[in-house]
């Protein structure tokens, strides 16, 4: 009993459980595609919007496709004012679980909460879609005991998510560099999250559900939580000369380094690069260079664990493009879940289409027929 010979593949490392339609990585050469479009290809030349269309619908729109489904998001930004009365009563959590708890809220108000079917479901995806920046948003908000922003239908999604920041229209540098790490977290395979997200639609539970889990599961520091670490980390190493010693020390007490490693990408991710070419920047025209040579400096020191497959990964520099657009630093994996909606709405989609409930074993390594022994007697 217990003592057959079983392949224990821990982590599920290396494990595929599916097809997919949607995303490529190649890990070893750095490659990422969304539907066959290089991920630099769309970081450089599309928009959020733009994305978001190919990752649920699986082909780029034509103008007036595009123009529809922007009309679309940007109609559906809205969020029932129960829900603000519910981020109201637990306006001190983290906004991680404020975004959790409010999505899982909203399925209470969606009109095709039950409705399971393919196009009901994109529907809900591209609403959530819309209604989670203003979420994160009005939180930000109402934590300070101010009036949430009303989002504005001028703006595009980027430009509407730093809109109600504080009210004021964002400059179109910002909007671009804020619709590029949009673009960028879109969506990324079979992730933690997803995979969680996958395997909730799995038992064929609903969008919000899936999507509830999605949060769940990316607020983890080893996942989404990383940029708001970063962000502590160079808070902590203060200066370029000190980058070196900081890390060291880290290393030897065998703690991770925030913004570092992954599970795929044994090169650099190819998200990193399109996020530093924007700190560089943003820190220069905002007169606030020295995030950037810190980041710099952590890298250096880093570089001898790159033979071991220890590169940048997507959220090293996106922590420090937030600290200096002013949004704080507790919203950074509220904005990495902005991103992915359409990813989770998407792999929910795929998950439906070819359904198999997600349901692996456990080796049992514990002990046999003990002997019952009553309360009283232990
Ligand atoms: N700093 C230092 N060492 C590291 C790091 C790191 N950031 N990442 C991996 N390693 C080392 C481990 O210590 C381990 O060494 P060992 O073999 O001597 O024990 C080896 O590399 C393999 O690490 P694993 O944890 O087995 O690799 P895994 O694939 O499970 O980890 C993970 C991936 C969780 C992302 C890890 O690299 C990590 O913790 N990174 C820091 C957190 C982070 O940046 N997360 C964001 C990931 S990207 C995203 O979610 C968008």
């Amino acid at each position: 009993m217990g003592d057959e010979k079983v392949n224990i593949h821990r982590g599920l490392v290396g494990i595929h459980f599916d097809r997919t339609q949607t995303t490529y990585i190649n890990g070893k050469q750095g490659i990422l595609e969304y539907r066959g479009y290089s991920i630099h290809d769309l970081a450089e030349k599309s928009t959020f919007e733009e994305t978001a269309y190919l990752l649920l619908h699986g082909n780029l729109p034509n103008k007036a496709q595009l123009d529809e489904f922007d009309k679309i998001l940007r109609s559906s930004r809205k969020i029932p004012s129960k829900v603000l009365k519910i981020i109201e009563t637990i306006k001190s959590a983290h906004p991680m679980d404020v975004l959790r708890t409010a999505v899982s809220a909203l399925s209470a108000f969606d009109k095709e909460t039950d409705d399971k079917s393919y196009e009901a479901t994109l529907r809900k995806g591209i609403r959530l879609t819309a209604q989670v920046p203003t979420i994160v948003m009005s939180h930000n908000a109402i934590r300070q005991n101010k009036k949430p922003v009303t989002p504005n239908p001028e703006l595009s999604h980027a430009a509407n998510f730093l809109y109600m920041l504080d009210g004021s229209i964002p400059p179109e540098n910002t909007t671009k560099l804020m619709d590029k790490d949009f673009i960028l977290h879109a969506d990324h395979g079979s992730n933690a999250s997803a995979f969680a997200a996958r395997v909730c639609a799995g038992t064929q539970a609903d969008l919000h559900s899936a999507i509830t889990t999605g949060i769940s599961v990316l607020s983890g520091p080893s996942h989404g939580g990383a940029a708001e670490n970063v962000m502590k980390m160079v808070k902590e190493v203060r200066s370029p000369e000190k980058a070196k010693d900081y890390v060291t020390n880290l290393l030897r007490n065998k703690e991770r380094v925030m913004g570092f490693g992954h599970r795929v990408y044994k090169a650099e991710d190819p998200r990193a690069g399109h996020l530093k070419e924007g700190v560089e920047a943003l820190g220069k025209e905002k007169g606030d260079p020295g995030w950037y040579e810190i980041l710099v400096a952590v890298m250096d020191a880093m570089k001898p664990y790159q033979r071991r497959g220890i590169h940048v990964n997507v959220d090293f520099f996106a922590g420090v493009i937030y600290h200096l657009l002013g949004i704080p630093t507790d919203l950074f994996v509220p904005i990495f879940a902005i991103g992915r909606i359409p990813g989770w709405t998407i792999q929910v989609l795929e998950q439906y289409e070819h359904n198999i409930l997600l349901r692996p074993l456990l080796h049992y390594t514990g002990e046999h027929e003990k002997q019952y022994i009553s309360i009283e007697k232990r």
